[in-house]
């Protein structure tokens, strides 16, 4: 017997935080009563349990990695029939979910997946999963600052904690600058709102690696399954930063 909740994330209806809330909002039956509480424990193989009148199946686990381009919205849907990111996903036909989120403008690297368990794995803020930026900034920031960026900067919501931050290309004909950077964490803007601290807006965004996966070779708008080595290797990178205390 699993926690209901567990089951649902299992079976690639949410994460199990969203799960839950799917549950406390009356959607969920399990063999015909419509369950509102979290303690609930049922038999993934037994009992009938229903999401919205349809009945939870026991989904193939799918992971995919799109290079996802800008001005894209990263949901699985929107009401207002915005571009989102799993039109991208043609001949998918499960329903999967983006793991994290990048901005409207931001492109590059995002992992989707109908594995609840898998993404909240990956995105679970003591999960200290690395991800890699390319941010081009107008001008040529000095070292000084870019060591204010690798050691920690004050944002609204905190100090950030330690990144690695490298120049990557600097243009002096369109006077830009492109910057590598790591971080450990994976706050909302995160990475703008850092540039911003130091007085060099990013103009343009994009990830290229997360935990041990690269974007490499991936065209901007093109999809590909994971290796079941890849996701592996996803799923160890997760478990080995379990322990990593922010700022250390
Ligand atoms: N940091 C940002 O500022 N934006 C993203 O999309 C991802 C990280």
């Amino acid at each position: 017997m699993e926690r209901l909740q567990k089951v649902l994330a299992e079976a690639g209806i949410a994460s199990r935080r969203k799960c839950e809330e799917i549950i406390t909002s009356g959607r969920v039956q399990v063999n015909g009563e419509v369950v509102t509480t979290l303690g609930v424990k049922v038999n993934a193989s037994e009992d009938e349990i229903k999401v919205d009148g349809r009945t939870v199946g026991q989904q193939k686990k799918i992971y995919v990695i799109l290079n996802k381009p800008k001005g894209v919205i990263t949901s699985a849907t929107d009401p207002e029939g915005r571009k989102v990111v799993t039109d991208f996903l043609p001949g998918i036909r499960e329903r999967v979910y983006p793991v994290g989120r990048l901005d409207y403008d931001t492109e590059g690297l995002l992992l989707l997946t109908n594995d609840g368990e898998f993404a909240h794995l990956l995105t679970h803020p003591k999960h200290h999963v690395p991800r890699t930026y390319q941010a081009t900034v107008k001008g040529v920031p000095h070292g000084t600052l870019l060591e204010k960026l690798r050691i920690g900067v004050q944002l609204d919501d905190g100090m950030t904690s330690p990144a690695e931050v490298e120049y990557a290309d600097v243009n002096p004909t369109k006077n830009e600058s492109i910057i590598e950077i790591t971080i450990y964490e994976g706050r909302n803007r995160q990475v703008r709102r850092m540039f911003e601290s130091i007085a060099f807006p990013v103009i343009k965004l994009k990830r290229i690696k997360f935990g041990p996966i690269f974007l490499t070779g991936l065209p901007r708008a093109k999809y590909r399954h994971l290796t079941p080595k890849e996701v592996e290797e996803l799923r160890e990178a997760a478990l080995q930063t379990h322990n990593v205390q922010k700022g250390q």
